[in-house]
């Protein structure tokens, strides 16, 4: 699905010397990388602070203990997204309250959201799915209305735009009270390993999240907060320093590749390619496809007996997942996730991909659909 030593390949040079100056200095946790990475990525999004952690869990995770989300306290989110997202939310006891999704966008449905709002909801997170964002403006209007903290899960849009219908233009996951993302090696953004970062532009809040990354301590041995472990280490900030700068030319090259897949497939009656909302631009996380003629399961294995890598992201909505069935819900409030999930293949999509690939990958599958 991802080529990273290919990518690694070109910037060998400078994320090697990067790594050696890292192990010269034995800086590995809170080194000069990380607090210059975080500088840097407070500069590309535009947003005040970027508190860098672990991994994308974790960020989520910090966001919410953050903001004082309390046992009982509901949070809203979408049902088709990684399992993370909801996973945070059960882990501090807080109550996910899952909703549908757009079926053209695979992101959190307006309708359903306000229809899921009771006096406990205290949060939204909105999932910017695979590379676009979801509709910030309803969400923050709906936020504002019923003064409910917005937390974007932004693991899959780093580096994508939203224009606001007014003409402001922001980066994914600085919208929000906080936004979250991870540099999972494969992200748009990855590191050699795990990492990870939160996004606000609340000084206070800041403040509290930065002690919180690092076991509630502010000040050496005391601990003012129960915090977490949950640090950048420095070599996957070395990492991330050089990778930043190629960030857009890194989504420009997933685009590349989303325009030739799409091109490709737009006389085929059976295949419903993405479908990019007005307001954002989409950094192809990941190029998802709908098969709509009943035969997405033989095209996943007819690929992979071509050698063609492809995934089902996502094959259990998480409202029917084992850790995640609450007997509130009614399977007629999922029709559309329930739907996607027999219907979507994710293709091969990075910044290596070339039109020789490209060709194959979408000639296999026409001819098969
Ligand atoms: C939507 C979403 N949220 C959260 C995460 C969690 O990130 P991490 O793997 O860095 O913990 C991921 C990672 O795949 C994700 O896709």
């Amino acid at each position: 699905m991802v080529d990273l030593q290919s990518q690694y390949q070109k910037i060998k040079d400078t994320v090697d010397a990067s790594i050696q100056e890292v192990l010269n200095s034995s800086a590995y946790i809170n080194g000069p990388y990380v607090h210059e990475f975080q500088a840097d990525l407070e500069k590309y999004l535009g947003v005040k602070h970027v508190i860098p952690c672990a991994n994308g869990t974790d960020a989520l995770q910090i966001a919410m203990m953050g903001l004082g989300l309390e046992p009982g306290d509901e949070v809203i989110t979408a049902d088709f997204t990684f399992a993370a997202t909801v996973e945070v939310i059960g882990l501090l006891k807080l109550t996910p309250v899952l909703v549908d999704v757009e079926p053209d966008t695979f992101n959190i449905d307006i309708d359903a959201l306000k229809k899921a709002i009771t006096p406990k909801t205290k949060a939204i997170v909105p999932v910017h799915l695979f590379g676009q964002c979801a509709n910030m403006e309803a969400v923050l209007e709906v936020a504002n209305e019923h003064n409910l903290f917005v937390i974007e899960d932004n693991a899959q849009a780093i580096g994508a735009d939203y224009t606001f219908a007014d003409g402001t233009k922001k980066k994914a996951g600085t919208m929000g009270n906080v936004g979250t993302t991870s540099f999972f090696p494969s992200k748009n953004l990855g590191c050699y390993g795990d990492g990870g970062a939160i996004f606000t532009n609340d000084d206070e809040l800041a403040h509290i999240l930065r002690g919180m990354v690092n076991h509630g301590m502010y000040k050496r041995y005391y601990h003012d907060v129960v915090g977490v472990n949950s640090r950048l280490d420095s070599i996957q900030a070395a990492v991330l320093k050089a990778k930043l700068p190629l960030l857009d030319s890194y989504c420009d090259a997933r685009r590349k590749a989303a325009e030739y897949y799409s091109n490709a497939f737009a006389d085929n009656p059976n295949i419903i390619t993405p479908i990019i909302s007005d307001f954002t631009t989409h950094v192809f996380h990941q190029y998802t496809l709908r098969i709509i003629n009943g035969k997405r399961d033989e095209l996943h294995q007819h690929l992979l007996d071509k050698g063609i890598p492809n995934a089902i992201y996502y094959p259990v909505p998480l409202h029917a997942q084992k850790a995640y069935q609450d007997n509130r819900y009614n399977e007629t409030d999922f029709t559309v996730t329930n739907q996607l999930i027999d219907e979507v293949i994710s293709l091969p999509m990075h910044t290596e991909l070339d039109e020789e690939q490209l060709a194959f990958i979408t000639k296999t599958i026409n001819d098969f659909i």
